[in-house]
């Protein structure tokens, strides 16, 4: 039996046998280890004609109300699939007040956005387009534009058999995310598949704190370094956010998201936007660590320029703020150990398949 076909849970048990973990393994979490085939939408499976559509749709500037922008524009293709800015991009008019996440491996997370509004890749792919703060288009103005273009129209017929709808349009955009932002071989899955060559010994080293001392396996697990959940990681207020424009926008969110008092917000609240429970003040979703090398800078906020800094939070415990996880507490690493942490770090880098354009 291949590995490939089976499913996420014995494939970890599997791996587990198998490989010869640099630690013992104990947490209760999926270990970390090579990405198995990403996992299709059932109504929207991939088929070349999808996949072309969803690529033209994503690199489409028309799909933005001023005709300047397309899904590109944040998420660019030779930086990581992310902005190398701390703040993304915004629609005339705003500022946005979150880094813009990479798109790599996407189709392997289940939380969709750094405070998870989104539910699944298509039905965000909707929301970004029509959001005033990114594209500001409306869909019904879209879709016009979309069945008039001859060669637009027969790739939504090719590949979906309708004329361009708004629930087609998402389903292309997300099939392609999915099925083709997807990391080869980085390596850490070469080692993990057995080449025990393709690591540093300084790289191991720093799988074994990853695991172990650092206990950052407790959130960043799996196969994608992800755990998909929520967590505060001690992060303290940015100051940017005492300027006006950011005050705005905190308070226009906070407007959209239904909260109380919504022009007093001064601070992201993050998942607490979501669930209004006062337990998720300030969670942010796990990123990837996957090609992590690729899309400085880091956190919701991209407060850290490198890696050596976000090392450096995680090993002071944090910024000590409220509703702070348990977990997030000083390390303790020595300047060894930061350096192996951060040589595991890059060694999650894998290529991406090259964009025939
Ligand atoms: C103006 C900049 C901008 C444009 C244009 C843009 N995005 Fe984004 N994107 C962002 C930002 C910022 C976030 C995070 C938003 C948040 O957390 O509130 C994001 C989040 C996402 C996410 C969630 C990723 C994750 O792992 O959480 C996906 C998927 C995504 N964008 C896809 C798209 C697609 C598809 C398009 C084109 C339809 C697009 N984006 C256009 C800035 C942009
Ligand atoms: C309690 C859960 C948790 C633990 C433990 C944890 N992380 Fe994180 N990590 C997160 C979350 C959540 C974020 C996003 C935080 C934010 O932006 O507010 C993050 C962000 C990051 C980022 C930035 C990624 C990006 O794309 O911006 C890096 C790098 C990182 N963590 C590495 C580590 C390392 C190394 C350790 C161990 C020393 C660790 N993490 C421990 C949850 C955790």
């Amino acid at each position: 039996m291949s590995f490939r076909v089976l499913n996420m849970r014995s494939w970890f048990i599997v791996t587990c046998m198998f490989a010869t973990a640099p630690s013992a393994w104990t947490a209760d979490v999926p270990d970390i280890g090579p990405l198995p085939p990403v996992t299709a939408n059932p109504d929207n499976q991939p088929t070349p004609e999808r996949m072309a559509l969803g690529q033209a749709l994503f690199f489409d500037n028309r799909i933005s109300g001023s005709g300047n922008m397309n899904c590109s524009s944040c998420h660019l293709p030779n930086v990581g699939w992310t902005l190398p800015s701390a703040f993304s991009l915004a629609n005339e008019g705003f500022v946005e007040r979150r880094s813009a996440p990479t798109l790599i491996n996407v189709g392997y997370n289940k939380a969709l956005i750094w405070d998870g509004r989104a539910p699944n890749l298509e039905k965000q792919a909707i929301g970004s387009t029509t959001n005033p703060v990114h594209k500001g288009q409306n869909m019904d103005t879209l879709m016009k534009i979309l069945n008039d273009d001859p060669k637009v129209v027969a790739m939504f017929k090719a590949a979906y058999n309708s004329k361009p709808n708004p629930d087609d349009y998402g389903r292309a955009m997300a099939v392609w995310q999915r099925h083709f932002l997807v990391t080869g071989d980085s390596a850490f899955d070469k080692y993990m598949k057995g080449d025990k060559s393709a690591l540093s010994e300084s790289a191991v080293r720093g799988m074994a704190i990853f695991k172990g001392k650092g206990g950052c396996i407790a959130c960043h697990n799996g196969s994608n370094f992800t755990d998909s959940d929520f967590h505060n990681t001690g992060l303290k207020r940015n100051p940017e956010f005492d300027k006006p424009e950011f005050r705005k926008i905190l308070a226009f969110d906070a407007k959209r998201m239904k909260l109380d008092d919504p022009d007093n917000v001064t601070d992201d609240p993050g998942r607490y936007l979501v669930t209004k429970n006062k337990a998720d003040w300030k969670k942010f979703k796990t990123p990837t660590l996957r090609n992590i090398t690729d899309t400085a800078p880091y956190m919701h906020d991209g407060r850290y320029q490198t890696l050596d800094v976000v090392i450096d939070h995680y090993n002071r415990g944090g910024d000590g703020v409220e509703n702070q996880d348990p977990r997030i507490k000083p390390l303790g690493l020595t300047a060894t150990e930061k350096a192996d942490l951060k040589a595991f770090l890059e060694s999650l880098w894998g290529p991406l398949p090259s964009l025939a354009m």
